[in-house]
């Protein structure tokens, strides 16, 4: 019903690292030739487990943002804007809390694990508790169908799909198609037409999919229904109504994860990333640095690509036949790691001579990157607007 279209969202971090640029800016470039796609700053998601660290903000905005420039996000085909600027945002956030219950959101995987991760914190905030649901309204705003994220972030789409499913079950009733369905489902027979509102219930507000299969299964086997009932009780157990807001997909990036330079994750506070625009002399001196297989004393002992945080990079970077070499030369010592770290680097420096160059284009006229932004912030804004439109109505916002 509603069209294609595509919302991703990075928090403010700064000048990107090669694994943003590969584990997703890749992949937005790859999809704003296809659909229409907005992509966000989320810098209010920032100020979530950051609540003091205000001044870092907005620099960080805008050198992320020549990142993504840099990488071949094109204004011309996407709409790149920051969150805090369509206010929109905020008021769905408060609109969608009314219904949301507080189990869902203490029960979002990564809010009692980052509470214990990040205990140099103060994570016992609303904000904190409630940036799921901000990120809901991020995406649901939009009505964006596809949200391409990392694995970490599927919880929150699922969270996402379930807030929306709820929203359209409470307040997407349309009228007429109730009461038709309501008197068929007296014809099920008093036992039958509970059990069939109960499971109907069920799967509307959890998303419960075994509650849909029953009432299916309900339906089959109920002789006392016309064709033209059985359908309306087919559509409306499913929630044939008005969809107002749309559940979204997550679409999981395909690229492998790429660690840091010492194996761990790779992230500028780990003092362990390369950037996507890194000095060419600084980013050879990171290569030729970097550690492998620590069972490679000397040149004469053999060593496994899979114990070391080198090989990860190659299966990005280079191709199949440099893949066999480093294989077999690694694995009977007949070559060295500087030789094996040669053809990486070369790939490297080649893919971010063009980045380089681009960056450079904002670096040089900071207004460029202001207009473009500005233009973004607008058109979203009149997506969100629309939305929230509707938005209002259904809650009985829009009386006079
Ligand atoms: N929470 C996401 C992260 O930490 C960032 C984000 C905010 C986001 N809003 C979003 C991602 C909406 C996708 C869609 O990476
Ligand atoms: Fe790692 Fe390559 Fe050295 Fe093997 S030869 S340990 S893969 S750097």
């Amino acid at each position: 019903m509603y069209p294609e279209r595509v919302l991703s969202g990075m928090r403010p971090t700064g000048a990107m690292h090669i694994g943003h640029y590969h584990g997703a800016l890749v992949n937005w470039v790859r999809m704003q030739a296809e659909y229409p796609c907005f992509f966000m700053v989320a810098d209010w998601h920032a100020l979530t487990t950051s609540y003091d660290e205000v001044a870092v903000i907005g620099e960080s905005v805008w050198e992320m943002l020549i990142d993504w420039l840099a990488a071949g996000v094109d204004p011309n085909q996407a709409t790149i804007f920051i969150q805090s600027r369509v206010p929109e945002h905020a008021e769905l956030t408060l609109l969608l809390g009314m219904a949301t219950p507080l189990g869902w959101l203490e029960r979002v995987p990564t809010y009692k694990d980052q509470i214990e991760k990040l205990s140099h914190k103060d994570l016992l905030t609303y904000g904190f508790l409630g940036y799921p649901l901000m990120q809901a309204a991020d995406i649901l705003v939009y009505r964006a169908s596809m949200v391409p994220v990392g694995e970490d972030q599927v919880p929150h789409i699922e969270f996402t799909r379930e807030i929306a499913r709820r929203f359209n079950y409470l307040y997407g009733r349309e009228a007429g198609f109730e009461e038709k369905a309501r008197e068929a489902m007296k014809k099920l027979g008093g036992k039958r037409a509970k059990l069939y509102d109960e499971v109907r219930t069920r799967f509307q507000q959890n998303g419960d999919e075994g509650a849909l299969e029953q009432g299916r299964a309900l339906l089959a086997d109920a002789q006392s229904l016309s064709m033209g009932d059985r359908e309306r009780l087919f559509g409306y157990l499913e929630g044939s109504r008005k969809l107002i807001l749309v559940e979204p997909q997550a679409r999981l990036t395909a690229a492998p994860r790429l660690p840091g330079l010492d194996g761990a994750k790779m992230s500028k506070s780990y003092g362990n990333s390369i950037a996507m625009r890194e000095e060419p002399a600084e980013l050879t001196r990171k290569i030729r640095t970097m550690p492998t297989d620590p069972a490679r004393v000397r040149l004469t002992d053999p060593g496994d690509p899979e114990l070391c945080p080198v090989w990860p990079l190659h299966r990005i970077y280079t191709d199949e036949a440099t893949h066999q070499w480093v294989q077999s030369g690694c694995r009977s010592a007949s070559i060295g790691c500087l030789d094996c770290k040669q053809p990486l680097i070369d790939a490297l420096l080649k893919e971010q001579q063009p980045i380089r160059e681009r960056a450079q284009v904002y670096l040089d006229d900071p207004t460029l990157l202001r207009n473009i932004v500005a233009d973004g912030c607008d058109k979203a804004r009149k997506v969100a607007q629309d939305t929230m439109r509707d938005v209002r109505e259904a809650m009985g916002l829009d009386y006079s």
